[in-house]
């Protein structure tokens, strides 16, 4: 059994709200603020949440670790809906490439990037990738993380895509960040597939999704929808395929170029569509209509050096965004989402609240798990980050620095000293 927690006098955001569902527009400003608030955790679970005074009445007399936050912003721990943390080697060449004039896709289709990875984690054993992920967990963790999810797809092969997934159920076991699995088995079509396109998502669809599926390794079920990589049509086979086995769809969507891959979200009913830099306004406006969440990578678009993302817009038109770090070794090699909640500001005109919300709450809608996570109310996980600002606006506007001083999952502290 873990010991009481007692936090007080904090500038506690709780993002807590009467509203069920992802937040658009107004409500992605309102954060839940309580000045010098409270919070009572026990066996892991929020008990109360208030003033210092409020709980002061109930709990005063009770034995706890007191931790007094004066001065100091306590939020939910924050939560990457998208990740692709499971993978072998690194690529730190195709970066100098990259600033040298090659684009992205013109390495991938030059059998680097993705494919790359992919070589290097079919090489990997088990414990190898157990071992990498695990400091990348540690990181996360150490910059206000609790929650990722996680995607394979540097597998492209049964084997090593249900490795990648055993991977993170181990991790489940070892680790105390959380990881929500996606498989992602359409993430690139393999060399031995160039030409036969529709094969492979053939053997996606008849031997990949049903391996999956056998020992419920996945959640949900992504696609690259893009150009040169998996058209909407195969796409939407390989999303609809998924949902008979339960699996919710996510879309790689509209990253490179304009390609239809909002308006397929919206169409399959996809939880969410991440990238969208290039996402059409009939797109958007499709998604809108459908509560499909937009999943925005603000660091992804900076490390391509490209335009991010209409997060203003998106949020002005009444899509609910979540924000996320898209960690993988090719477009966005980090773990920070303090700087992704920057960049949500800086390059996609997103206020400091909303920021806080797509990394929070949204983000926890983006992965099915809004009834356990994301906000600081009575029965939720004791997801926890004490910041070593005042205000919601100090941690957004000094960027690009950690701030973290202590991070509690399930009510226990696992970054800080105790
Ligand atoms: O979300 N765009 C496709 N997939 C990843 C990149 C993976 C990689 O380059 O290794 C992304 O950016
Ligand atoms: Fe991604």
């Amino acid at each position: 059994m873990t010991k009481n927690v007692w936090i007080k006098h904090a500038t506690l955001a709780t993002l807590r709200s009467d509203q069920k569902g992802p937040r658009s527009k107004e409500a992605m400003s309102d954060i839940g603020l309580i000045e010098d608030g409270s919070l009572w955790i026990e066996d892991g679970i929020i008990q109360a949440v208030g003033t210092t005074d409020e709980l002061e009445k109930t709990y005063g007399q009770k034995e706890a670790d007191v931790i007094d936050a004066s001065s100091r912003l306590v939020t939910p721990g924050l939560v990457d809906p998208h990740t692709h943390v499971v993978f072998g080697g690194t690529r730190e060449k195709e970066f100098e490439m990259r600033l040298e004039g090659a684009s992205y896709m013109d390495i991938m289709n030059a059998g680097g990037g993705i494919h790359a990875t992919a070589r290097m984690t079919r090489e990997a054993t088990e414990e190898e990738l157990i071992e990498q992920t695990s400091r990348r967990l540690d990181s996360f963790l150490t910059h206000g993380v609790t929650t990722v999810e996680g995607k394979s797809g540097y597998g492209m092969n049964w084997e090593t895509e249900l490795k990648q997934l055993r991977v993170m159920r181990a991790l489940q076991e070892r680790h105390p960040v959380d990881i929500v699995p996606t498989f992602m088995g359409a993430h690139a079509v393999p060399p031995e597939f160039k030409g036969r396109e529709d094969d492979f998502v053939n053997v996606i669809i008849d031997e990949m999704l049903p391996a999956v599926a056998k020992e419920k390794l996945a959640e949900f079920n992504d696609v690259f929808c893009e150009k040169d990589v998996f058209t909407p049509e195969q796409s939407k086979r390989i999303l609809e395929a998924g949902k008979k086995y339960g699996l919710i769809p996510k879309i790689h969507a509209d990253e490179i170029v304009s390609y239809g891959g909002a308006e397929l979200a919206a169409e399959v009913g996809a939880i969410s569509a991440e990238h969208l830099l290039k996402a059409s306004d009939e797109g958007i406006k499709a998604m809108e209509k459908a509560g499909t969440i937009a999943c925005l990578l603000p660091a992804t678009a900076l490390y391509l050096r490209e335009e991010a993302a209409q997060g203003r817009q998106m949020v002005d038109s009444g899509v609910a965004v979540a924000i996320s770090t898209d960690c993988n070794p090719g477009s966005s090699p980090t773990t920070s989402m303090p700087l992704v909640m920057n960049l949500a500001c800086i390059s996609m005109r997103m206020t400091p609240a909303e920021a806080l919300t797509a990394a929070t709450y949204n983000a926890a809608c983006a992965i099915n798990r809004e009834d356990t996570i994301g906000s600081i109310e009575p029965g939720k996980q004791a997801d926890l980050v004490l910041w070593n600002v005042k205000s919601y606006q100090e941690l957004q506007y000094l960027f690009g620095v950690n701030h973290v001083q202590s991070v509690w999952k399930k009510g226990v502290q696992v970054v800080g000293n105790p």
